[in-house]
């Protein structure tokens, strides 16, 4: 039977052994080069009076972010954001009113719980749900405005092309092939339901 080595330090009690967290996962670099193209879908009363405000106050935000005025983000849904991203749009977002403060009540409420749902259709087919977003804000608020559009720009510079964008191939390093989202709007626009 081996001898206990003298000096030896007992081991520590099991409460004292603390778990080493992983490392985290280091950010994606921005694609040198890749200006992503960028829809973002604004209410006529808070998020496009923040964007028109922003412009007044000469704040910079990035150029490729499109502004699609809509009514209210009630308006926004599913088959409007697959629209773009299959259209060649590399990520898309709704900005609406503050919650509470819908002009139409609860459209941006609906407008949320789409881009949840959204977000977790994505995933199912393999895309990144980050490339969805949903914001609110008010009219005043056109730092804001100018705030969400370089954040929002700046994750998908990250994320890289949309998979389903038209530039892909030629971004996808070896140009494999895309991911089977081709045929997911149709999948899905044909009244299945689900579609909050
Ligand atoms: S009117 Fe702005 S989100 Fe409904």
């Amino acid at each position: 039977m081996p001898e206990p080595l003298k000096n030896a330090e007992p081991p520590p009690p099991r409460a004292q052994i603390r778990e080493v967290p992983p490392p985290a996962a280091p950010a994606p670099a921005a694609i040198p080069g890749f200006e992503p193209r960028i829809i973002a879908f604004c209410c006529q009363y808070c998020a496009y009076s923040a964007a028109d405000m922003a412009g007044s106050m000469r704040l910079q935000y990035p150029p490729n972010v499109e502004i699609v005025l809509v009514p209210c983000t009630g308006r926004f849904d599913v088959i409007l954001a697959l629209k773009a991203l299959e259209g060649g749009a590399d990520g898309v977002y709704a900005a609406g009113c503050l919650e509470g403060s819908c002009h139409f009540l609860d459209g941006n409420i609906r407008a949320r719980k789409r881009v949840a749902y959204l977000k977790k259709e994505l995933e199912a087919a393999g895309l990144d749900p980050r490339r969805v977003e949903m914001y609110n804000l008010s009219a005043s608020q056109g730092p804001r405005f100018a705030e969400i559009a370089r954040e929002f720009s700046g994750r998908i510079a990250e994320l890289g092309p949309g998979p389903a964008s038209g530039r892909s191939r030629g971004w996808r390093p070896g140009g494999g092939p895309l991911p089977g989202n081709r045929g997911f709007l149709r999948a899905r626009a044909d009244g299945s339901p689900g579609f909050p």
